[in-house]
């Protein structure tokens, strides 16, 4: 891995593939663990964690079922603060034992907004699975009940995440270069 340029920014290696992989196997086997027997609902935010998503879901040997929704409030490599919900949840949640799949948490706005929305369906239990947090940036605390990373205030990408659209077929994680 070497630096690369997205746009007009360079960013430089953070965490290889095989560094990402070994942390989703983990979190899968812990999923795998604590909910056999409870057929768990992950509910995947779009776009950023369908990479996330989908290696994490091919490690679950239970059972168990996936949806998908669209959740943003990025725009370029800074969060606006304004979570808008692009693609709703089409899935009765009631009693359902529920993991939300997200790629980062930064501030912590998007889900402490989701959250509750959640909740308010009533399921049998929600906990979230995060590949990437930055503890340092978060203004709105969640708790993570399955983290891949606690990464320092830098902007990535990668692995799903973008700048401003691209990188996000990236195998590897980067950060903003002498940020
Ligand atoms: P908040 O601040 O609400 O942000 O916790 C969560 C969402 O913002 C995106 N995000 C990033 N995307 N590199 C990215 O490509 C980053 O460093 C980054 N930080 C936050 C991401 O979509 C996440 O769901
Ligand atoms: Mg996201």
């Amino acid at each position: 891995m070497s630096i690369i340029k997205v746009r007009d920014r360079e960013f430089e290696p953070y965490l290889t593939a095989e560094e990402i992989n070994g942390q989703i196997q983990r979190l899968a086997a812990e999923i795998n663990h604590d909910y056999a027997g409870k057929r768990p609902l992950f509910i995947a935010i779009l776009n950023g964690s369908f990479m996330f998503a989908s290696d994490l879901f091919k490690a679950i040997n239970i059972e168990a079922e996936i949806c998908f929704i669209k959740l943003a409030s990025y725009k370029g490599t800074k969060s606006t603060g304004q979570v808008v919900t692009a693609i709703g949840l089409d899935t009765d949640i009631h009693e359902r034992h529920v993991i939300i799949l997200e790629d980062i948490v930064d501030t912590g706005k998007t889900l402490k907004e989701f959250l509750p929305q959640l909740n308010h369906q009533q399921p049998a239990s929600l906990e979230l699975a995060v590949l990437l947090h930055k503890p340092e940036a978060t203004e709105y605390p969640v708790h993570i009940r399955y983290l891949g990373f606690s990464i320092p205030n830098k902007f990535v990408l990668g692995y799903g995440l973008d700048f401003d659209g691209l990188g996000r077929n990236i195998p590897e994680i980067y950060h903003l270069k002498g940020e």
